[in-house]
């Protein structure tokens, strides 16, 4: 019986993994730019870290982790999302006794019992980017615009920052208090979810989907009305130094986000070209998680990109799908001329090429269709008789163009000499 993959878990397969390797090439480009550096973490975290990390009351604790016990009895859970693991790692290495901010990103799966839908999968790839030691709004600055430099590097088209502030905890008391009682005399119309949000965490009503609770909340009290001076001031600054920038946002009071560990400014990058799933990044700051996850008071913000709602936008937006490259292929006609063959390949390749060889024995003419798949720019045709005359021909796939070359020590330079052409 055939065994296929786990329902809302993906294989991606190689004509589809070039564009993601195109993303993740831009992300060592465009992070490293900022002084970013990559950190590698584990899948597996034990379950507290993100009860406590992400909080009781969320979606993603209540409902989605894939918990369960390892064979000691300790209870595991992969990793939903990645600030609570580099959160962790960071006050367990001690990063912060540099002194120094410190800015990470991390790329990999993770894993959300969520129902699958276009753009929501139970294994999705995030892209993870953590920036530690400063509450300053310069640096909730420079997060937001390595967000925004990402997507205009790959040409994103139709995504909108949109950015917000939640208040600290200070002043969020006040706004639960007054959306509480906004909502209480509402409460027959608001759905259950939101029913047991108003006891417990009244913001998340904000975000419901649910239309009537939606409406309801349209015309819930504003969170900038209840910002404390520091927190305005901030925001404030972080608004005018985008402006700076010429990084356009859009403010939306009624963006709250999913987890509990935000203070202050959040933001999510929204596309019109996705459909309800439509943030292709979110984050925000969390300046009390590192302390909360028994580290010293450090403040922290970060965001998360989702790599398939990316690749989904710059799918639709892609005329030619795009292929693995491949600059030579070495199509052989005989057992001497593949003995020759799959020696030149290994000092093309040592050359810096990309080279392809024609593993089984073929006629001429299935050599060059299979040349085509490989979407190879040159051929290197060897055959038997050529290889007697001490001669190769190399063919250019595009122009159909022959060349015929001598077989002698300069024959490896002269070939790389034409492939860079
Ligand atoms: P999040 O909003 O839960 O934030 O996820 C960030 C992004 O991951 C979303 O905007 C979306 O593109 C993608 N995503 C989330 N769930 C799924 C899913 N089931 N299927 C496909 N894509 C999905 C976080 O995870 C925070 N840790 C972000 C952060 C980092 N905040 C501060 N630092």
């Amino acid at each position: 019986m055939e065994i296929r993959s786990i329902r809302g878990m993906n294989d991606i397969l190689p004509e589809d993994s070039i564009l993601w390797k195109q993303v993740r090439d831009t992300m060592h480009y465009v992070l490293g730019s900022y002084g970013f550096r990559e950190i590698l973490i584990p899948v597996l975290e034990e379950t507290r870290l993100f009860q406590r990390g992400i909080g009781e009351t969320t979606d993603i604790v209540e409902k989605e982790m894939y918990t369960f016990e390892d064979k000691s009895g300790q209870s595991l859970t992969l990793r939903p999302e990645a600030t609570a693991s580099i959160v962790r790692a960071y006050v367990q290495h001690h990063l912060y006794a540099s002194g120094k901010v410190e800015k990470l990103y991390f790329w990999g799966p993770m894993f959300r019992y969520e129902r699958p839908q276009k753009g929501r999968y139970r294994q999705f790839y995030q892209i993870d980017v953590e920036a530690f030691g400063s509450n300053d709004p310069t640096l909730d600055t420079d997060i937001i615009a390595s967000l925004y430099d990402f997507l205009t590097t790959l040409n994103v088209p139709g995504v909108t920052i949109e950015i917000n502030s939640l208040g600290c905890p200070n002043c969020r008391p006040a706004y639960h208090k007054a959306l509480k009682a906004y909502f209480s005399d509402k409460i027959d119309k608001l759905c259950p979810d939101c029913k047991s949000r108003l006891v417990r965490n009244p913001l998340r009503i904000l975000d419901c989907k649910v239309e009537t609770c939606h409406e309801l909340a349209l015309k819930a009290p504003n969170i900038h009305e209840f910002l404390c001076d520091t927190c305005k001031n901030h925001f404030q600054g972080v608004q005018s130094y985008l402006e700076d920038l010429h990084i356009p946002t859009r403010l939306n009071p009624m963006m709250v986000r999913g987890l509990d560990y935000y203070v202050q400014t959040t933001f999510e990058a929204v596309s019109e070209n996705l459909g309800a799933q439509n943030a292709v990044a979110g984050g925000g700051r969390y300046d009390g998680l590192v302390k909360q996850l028994g580290g010293p008071d450090i403040p922290g913000i970060g965001y998360a990109m989702g790599m398939e709602r990316l690749i989904m936008i710059l799918q639709d937006i892609r005329k030619e799908p795009l292929s693995w490259p491949c600059d030579l292929f070495i199509a052989t006609l005989g057992d001497k001329a593949r003995r020759y063959g799959i020696t030149l390949a290994s000092k093309i390749r040592k050359e810096g090429k990309v080279c392809e060889f024609s593993y089984e024995p073929k006629s001429l003419k299935a050599l060059m269709k299979l040349a085509n798949r490989l979407n190879a720019r040159f051929t290197a045709i060897i055959g038997e008789d050529e290889l007697q005359r001490k001669e190769i021909v190399l063919r250019n796939m595009a122009t159909r163009e022959q060349t015929t070359l001598p077989v002698d020590d300069t024959l490896t330079e002269k070939i790389t000499g034409l492939l860079d052409g």
